[in-house]
Parts: C-alpha cells; structure tokens; sequence
C-alpha cells in the first residue's frame, strides 16, 4: 500500500514536471481541489472527450448533443432535488479542527478490512504455491472469515444508516469502530451534520434585484430542461439521446487525492430516453457498451468493474459505477442510472409545461423514461494517468519513466530530431513536420542529445520519435523509433504519415468499439 501510495506521489509530480496538470493560481500556493490543466494535459483531455464525443454522437444516429449554459433558473435546482437533498455529511475532529465526509470514514474502515484479508490471501498463496486454491482459503481460514465477517456487519449497518439518512447512526458507527482522525489520532468527533454541495452567487446588479443562483452541479439537468427543444427541432423518436461536455462545481469537504475529488471539473454525460418498461433493457445494454469503451484503451479487463449501489436513489429502480483499480484502490470513473422518469416529471410539475412524447406506433402520450451515463473528464485522465505512468529498468542499467498512453489518447504523436544543429537538418527536420502537422499533433526538438530528447518524449507519452541524419539528405530516410519497445528502424519520410496516422488517431479506438 505504502509502494502504491509513492507511485501516486510520484505521478502527481510527473503531472506537473511535464505540464499536464498544475495547482490552480499556483503562483499564490494554490486553491484548494482546484486543478489547472497545462499543455500537455490540456491536449490529452481534449483527446479523451473527442473519444467520448465520438463514441456517442458519430457511432450513434439516435444520440445528438448540446452545450447548455452553466447558470440555470433557480427553480431547475429546487425541481431536481438538488437544492433540498444534494448533501454530504459532515463531521469534524475537534482536536485536529479538520472536517470529514462521515461516510468517507466508514469506507476507508471498509477498505481496511478488505486489506487485511488481502493480505492474508497473498501471504497464503505465496506459501502454498500452484497448489492454492483460494476459493477454499477464503471459505476457510479463520482470521480471513473474522475479517469478512466484521466487514459484512459492518457494511449492511452503514448501507442501513445511508438508506435511513440516519446521521446519529453514522456517528455511533464510527465511535464503534474506533476510527481515528488521521491527523490528530484521537476519537473526538462533533455530531454529523448535511451540507449542501451547490456553490451560490447572484445575477443582477443591485441588492434588491439580484437572485440566488447556483453554479449547476452536474450537467444532466441542462439536458432535461431542453428534452422538449431537442426532441422536437431535432424530430427525434424514442429511444433516443442528447450527450453533453461540460463544467460542473461541488463545495466538497473532503478534497484529496489530486484531481480525482476536485470543487470545479468536468462532466461527459448523456441522458437516454427510452419508453418506460424498456428501461432496464436499455439499462443493461448501456452498462456493456460503456464498459466496452472504457476497456478498449487496453489497460485490462481486470482493472476494471461494476460496483452496484447499496443506496438506490428514491427515483432510480437500478444504478451502478464503473471503477478502476488506481494507485488508491478500486474507484468510481462513471456512474450509469436508470432513473425513471422523475426528473422530466420534475421540471414539468416546476415549470407547469407539459413535458412528454407522443408515440406514433401506440397513439399515446408518456412522459419517458431516463437512462444516464455519468463520466468525469478528470477522472478518466487521472486513470489514464495511473494506468500509463511507468518506470522502467533498461538493459543497460539505465532506467527511465515512460508513460504508455495509448497513442491515440497521446498529446503529441510524433517528435522530429535533427542529429545535430547544422549541415541543413533543422531545416529537413522542419519540412516534415510542416507536411505532417496537419494529420496529427507534431514536436520539433533540436536541444540535447538524442537520448535525453527521447527521455522527455517517453515522459510525455509520445508514441513516435523520428530522427533526421545526413543519411536523409541522401536518401529521403529517417530512424522511426517506438516509444514502447524502443526499436528503431529506417523508413522513408513519404511513408510516415501511413505508416503513423492510422495508429494514433482516435478512429482506432472507434473501431474497436463499433
Ligand atoms: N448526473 C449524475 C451525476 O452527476 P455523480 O455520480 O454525482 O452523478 C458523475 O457524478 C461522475 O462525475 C462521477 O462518476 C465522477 O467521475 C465525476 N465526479 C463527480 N464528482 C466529482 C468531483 N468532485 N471531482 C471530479 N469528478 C467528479
């Protein structure tokens, strides 16, 4: 865990060495949970919401997009619950001062004891060898059964006390388990209390005109107030769906683990509007083709799975999150809700518009029912991150920090070197790239020597270095050297744009998916 939590460290700093990610207003020590994106993370970002854009509105003739406002009329936010129930709750540490989110705590005592039984299953299996049967040694040791038992009661206690919004029990829960603030190390806990997550501020100039309004939480409502726009200038029939990219802002109490938890970041998100009582079809469907999308970025099935909701909201009849294992443990990159038909029924109660579809096979009129996919940006650059970061020992005993982006997802495809600053390299160096830069991102380096250039193109991911030599100038031919295995081969520079375009384009990706 320990080793885990080095790697992580050590990614945060790669993020900002490299220019992929900087505290915000850094100059003045940051703002906190508050990320900037720099110039290399700002092209990877943009890489992964042109996936996602791609994958829903090109690979799907019955989905279209939109780009809604931030601010919203303040009744969207009474009418979608968030303004009465979009709460964490809070405890504090009376000694440390330090504020925590009470079902926080309660996870990571969670996540202790799957940890410890962990750990007794590899001590196990590293002791009995090919002969180990774990299925027989979870069933049967006694120190793993205690564990799983603990953590069983444990649990259905905290999933009850969730579902009955019961914050004295949620307190009582961690008195019981004797968890401690990880900074003052004592148990002594004010009483748990809500808090509203939605930031405020006004519209209007002057004090009695102004209006409380809310920076939007999620983008999703954005999408139902403009279910009715969409459906009718679009002609749309159901089933059909409106995708969206955008900001989102949440006062979270507990900001940590770098950009994974952040007070301002970015949704991808896309409501499905299906007739009601084919949700859970369409429910199941989207499950696979979103898991689908995630494991062709080939990082491995195993890193990925389905965690279903202990606590259904009361509009949904099925929820899950797809989780990735990063440095910190198995955690939610995308929600997938079927929730019902409450939000359009919602915004139509609110706004006293008839909000439904009129169904020309039945002759009948509905309100439909609702399908969301829910992804963060940040979060899936963050796993993105983790999965790629890599350091490696070289055969030479040199080592180096590569990060193995898929090449499609990489901010910059292709690096050009001359050997050296003279005998006209730069200038052949140039002419590639000015022929190359309009299929896909290019960089020219001319600083170091050729192994350092590489180095800092393996930290930033780049798939493709080429190298221009006084060969060239005789033969049109340049060294193409592969970011992962290393191999360098000769190859003629009318021969590159073919040899590179098809592996770094997002297209790939979309054909692995189709
Ligand atoms: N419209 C549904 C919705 O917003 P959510 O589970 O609250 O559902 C969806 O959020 C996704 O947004 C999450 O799976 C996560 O990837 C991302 N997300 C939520 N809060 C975040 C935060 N504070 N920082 C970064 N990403 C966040």
């Amino acid at each position: 865990m320990a080793q885990q939590e080095d790697v992580f460290k050590k990614i945060v700093s790669h993020c900002k060495e490299y220019g992929f990610v900087f505290p915000s207003s850094d100059i003045y020590d940051g703002l906190g949970a508050v990320y900037d994106y720099g110039q290399n993370g700002v092209e990877l970002k943009n890489n992964i919401k042109q996936y996602w854009w791609q994958s829903m509105v090109l690979l799907h003739e019955n989905i279209v997009g939109i780009d809604a406002a931030i601010f919203m009329h303040p009744t969207t936010w009474k009418a979608s619950g968030h303004v009465d129930a979009f709460n964490d709750p809070l405890i504090d540490n009376r000694d440390s001062k330090k504020r925590y989110r009470a079902d926080v705590l309660i996870e990571d005592q969670l996540a202790k004891y799957d940890e410890k039984i962990q750990k007794e299953v590899d001590k196990a299996a590293k002791r009995f060898g090919d002969s180990f049967d774990e299925a027989q040694f979870r069933a049967t040791n006694a120190r793993v059964l205690e564990n799983q038992q603990k953590r069983d009661a444990l649990h259905e206690r905290f999933s009850k006390a969730l579902n009955d919004n019961n914050l004295e029990e949620l307190r009582q829960i961690i008195l019981d388990e004797e968890i401690v603030c990880p900074i003052s190390g004592t148990r002594n806990w004010t009483e748990v209390r809500q808090f509203n997550l939605m930031f405020k501020t006004e519209v209007g100039s002057t004090a009695e005109g102004a209006s409380t309004i809310y920076l939007r939480p999620e983008t999703a409502q954005g999408i139902f107030v403009n279910y009715l726009n969409v459906q009718k200038t679009g002609r749309m029939k159901l089933p059909f769906g409106i995708a969206q990219i955008g900001k989102a802002f949440r006062n979270e109490i507990v900001a940590r683990q770098f950009i994974f938890r952040m007070r301002e970041f970015e949704q991808m998100e896309m409501q499905f509007f299906v007739k009601p009582g084919t949700e859970l079809e369409w429910f199941s469907k989207w499950k696979q083709t979103r898991m689908a999308w995630h494991q062709a970025l080939g990082f491995g099935a195993e890193n990925y799975r389905f965690h279903d909701h202990d606590k259904l909201a009361h509009y949904a009849n099925a929820a899950t999150d797809i989780e990735f294992h990063m440095p910190f443990g198995f955690k939610e990159v995308e929600g997938i809700h079927s929730r019902t038909n409450f939000d359009l029924s919602q915004h139509a109660k609110y706004s006293g518009k008839k909000i439904e579809y009129f169904d020309p096979e039945t002759n009948e009129s509905y309100t439909p029912f609702v399908i969301e996919t829910s992804i963060g940006v940040d979060r899936m650059f963050l796993s993105v991150m983790c999965h790629s970061y890599t350091e490696e020992q070289l055969p030479n005993g040199e080592s180096r920090v590569v990060l193995k982006l898929p090449a499609a997802l990489a901010p910059v495809k292709l690096a050009v070197f001359p050997l050296t600053k003279k005998d006209g390299l730069p200038e052949k160096a140039q002419e590639i790239i000015k022929d190359l830069r309009f299929h896909f991102n290019c960089k020219y380096e001319e600083k170091d020597q050729i192994g350092k250039r590489y180095r800092r193109m393996d930290a930033i991911g780049c798939p493709y270095c080429v190298t221009v030599d006084l060969q060239t100038l005789e033969d049109n031919t340049v060294t193409l050297r592969d970011r992962d295995t290393m191999e360098q081969h000769r190859v003629n520079i009318a021969d590159l744009r073919s040899i590179i375009e098809d592996k770094v384009s997002i297209t790939s990706l979309l054909k692995k998916i189709e």
